[in-house]
């Protein structure tokens, strides 16, 4: 594991020695990723094998997130993610909850779910008992469908199934896909038991694919801050700071607002998936089956509500984030893809269930600096600060020019690109 995930002025190294850093702690090899990360990790050539139509490629930033300790190993977290913000967030959010442990993680099962939908079942109450009664039979014929699934050690486990009303009967094959995300497999398992279950069950053979409500995979990431950690530091450019116990009372007024309001827990869970999404994008992961996951499971109980709560715990903020989450650490973009091979390298990931705990860390990380900075000053400014080294970048500063840029547009409020130029100017020909 990374020997230490806190390297002290990170963000203020050139890139060269961001990039040596990153190589010390996780013992990447430099040349490695900076071939994999110069030309964005991806030909062209290589990128015309994947989809179709391809004129190209397109490049996102590719970054680290620092101090995140979990389960009692640090941890380096790449993110790709192209709003200014949130890797920082992420890293001052893993620093705050590391002096009380870090994150703990866990994936209790992480089962697929294939469905097989039936029509016209003209005794769905019989019909359900014989396939429920032929369970073996038909969990051996799925298993018939997936032999290298099965010589890695997992396969089919069980299945269920569920009454829709009118003749519509669902059937669920629940598939431990190893460290597959298991898309191919569940659907090759629906396919191959489809017409078995129909004749079994009496009925018209529907639809056959996996669910990506997948709430049989769920990972499970909690951890506690101290006031102390959570205070608003001068270093933070905070005025009139918040007093620390107060900061714990606004995260769980903050959390409290979105349990009552799906306006608010839609926007709660986007900050959480600031931080998934961005691990899953860099690690070549399915984002869109993600995000549709995290969506329907939010919604499971009939009202769209938060994925992560906080609550006091005596004198500490205590936080909870439970998610559905299919990842996978082979096959897929990972068979092609350097950059995404890459940055499992670097996060030294173990298998999928470890990589669920790395994404839901970041998830859990980014929701709590996205309310701590609601719940003091607003993240405005916060954000606009780094909105200016863009704006800065597009002005034409170069790398050793935009931080200076940066702080002149900041300083004066204004974040067009005129002003930055006009700054850019005056610096140039002072
Ligand atoms: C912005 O990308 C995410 C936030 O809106 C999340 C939140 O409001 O909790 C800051």
């Amino acid at each position: 594991m990374a020997r230490e995930s806190r390297i002290s002025g990170f963000y203020r190294l050139p890139l060269n020695q961001r990039r040596r850093a990153v190589c010390d702690v996780s013992g990447v090899d430099i040349d490695e990723l900076t071939e994999s990360l110069e030309r964005g990790g991806l030909d062209p050539a290589l990128a015309d094998k994947i989809v179709e139509n391809v004129l190209g490629t397109y490049g996102l930033p590719f970054g680290i997130a620092l101090n995140a300790r979990i389960n009692e190993r640090d941890r380096l977290i790449p993110m790709v993610v192209e709003e200014p913000s949130v890797i920082a967030a992420a890293s001052n959010a893993a620093r705050m909850v590391r002096s009380e442990g870090g994150f703990r993680a866990e994936v209790r099962e992480a089962l697929m779910t294939a469905q097989v939908q039936l029509t016209e079942v003209a005794e769905p109450e019989r019909g359900a008992e014989r396939v429920r009664a032929s369970a073996h039979d038909l969990l051996a014929l799925a298993a018939r469908a997936v032999p290298g699934l099965i010589a890695r050690g997992g396969g089919p486990r069980s299945l269920e199934v569920r009454d829709l009303g009118e003749g519509m009967l669902v059937v669920h094959v629940y598939i431990d896909c190893k460290d597959a995300m298991g898309a191919n497999l569940a659907n090759s398992v629906a396919e191959a038991v489809g017409e078995e279950v129909a004749r079994i069950a009496g009925g018209r053979l529907g639809l056959r694919i996996l669910s990506n409500l997948c709430d049989r995979r769920l990972v499970r990431v909690t951890a506690w801050a101290s006031a102390r950690d959570l205070r608003v530091r001068p270093e933070d450019g905070m005025d009139g700071s918040a007093p620390a116990e107060d900061v714990i009372d606004g995260i769980v007024a903050a959390s409290r607002f979105a349990e009552r309001d799906p306006y608010r827990a839609a926007t709660h869970n986007k900050g959480i998936m600031n931080g998934v999404d961005s691990v899953v994008v860099a690690t070549g992961n399915d984002y869109r089956a993600v995000e549709a996951g995290a969506h329907s499971f939010a919604a499971r109980s009939g009202v769209y509500r938060p994925l992560a709560i906080w609550r006091r715990d005596g004198e500490r903020l205590y936080g909870e984030l439970e998610m559905p989450l299919a990842l996978g650490t082979v096959g897929g973009t990972l068979r092609v893809h350097p950059t995404a091979r890459l940055a499992l390298k670097l996060a030294q990931v173990t298998s999928a269930d470890d990589l669920a705990m790395l994404a839901a860390s970041a998830g859990l990380a980014s929701n709590l600096a996205a309310l701590r900075a609601l719940a003091t000053e607003g993240i405005q400014r916060g954000h606009m600060s780094l909105h200016a080294r863009s704006v800065a970048t597009a002005a034409g500063a170069s790398s050793e020019e935009v931080e200076r840029v940066a702080s002149a547009l900041a300083a004066t409020g204004a974040y067009d690109l005129a002003a930055a130029q006009r700054i850019l100017r005056d610096l140039r020909e002072p």
